[in-house]
């Protein structure tokens, strides 16, 4: 039934298939995507908060130099338990690791200002 050259190809297909899936899947957790996703709603794509909801709630730019000169110990605490009523924690969804990211994808931005 099964041809030696189908089974060849029906291999080769599948490594296709596998190493695309991979390269999706890889993309899928950049600090970028979790924070367009999660954060961007409030704070805006760029960190602006000028959302309509930012714009709502006041938040404060994550770029400027108020939000920049917390320490990395300090992003990381606010992003994990939250802050004040209205910035939510992200310990449990996000993880240590994901809230590192997030840290890290806040100096990014401020880099691209
Ligand atoms: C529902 C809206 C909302 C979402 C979603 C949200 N935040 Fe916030 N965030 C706020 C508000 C409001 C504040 C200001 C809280 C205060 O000062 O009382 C804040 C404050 C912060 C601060 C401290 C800067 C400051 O204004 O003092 C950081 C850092 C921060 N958010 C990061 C994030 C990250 C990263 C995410 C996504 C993982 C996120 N936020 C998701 C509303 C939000």
């Amino acid at each position: 039934m099964f041809h030696k050259a189908d089974i060849h190809s029906f291999a080769i297909i599948s490594a296709i298939f596998v190493s695309v899936w991979g390269a999706v899947s890889a993309r899928a957790a950049t600090a970028e995507d979790v924070y367009l996703e999660t954060c961007a709603v409030c704070h805006g794509a760029e960190g602006a908060g000028q959302t309509a909801r930012g714009k709502k709630l006041k938040v404060k730019d994550l770029r400027s130099s108020e939000v920049q000169k917390l320490t990395d110990a300090q992003l990381t605490e606010i992003i994990s338990k939250g802050k004040g009523k209205d910035m939510p924690p992200y310990e449990t969804e996000l993880g240590k690791d994901g809230v590192a990211a997030q840290v890290g994808h806040l100096r990014e931005l401020a880099k691209k200002k």
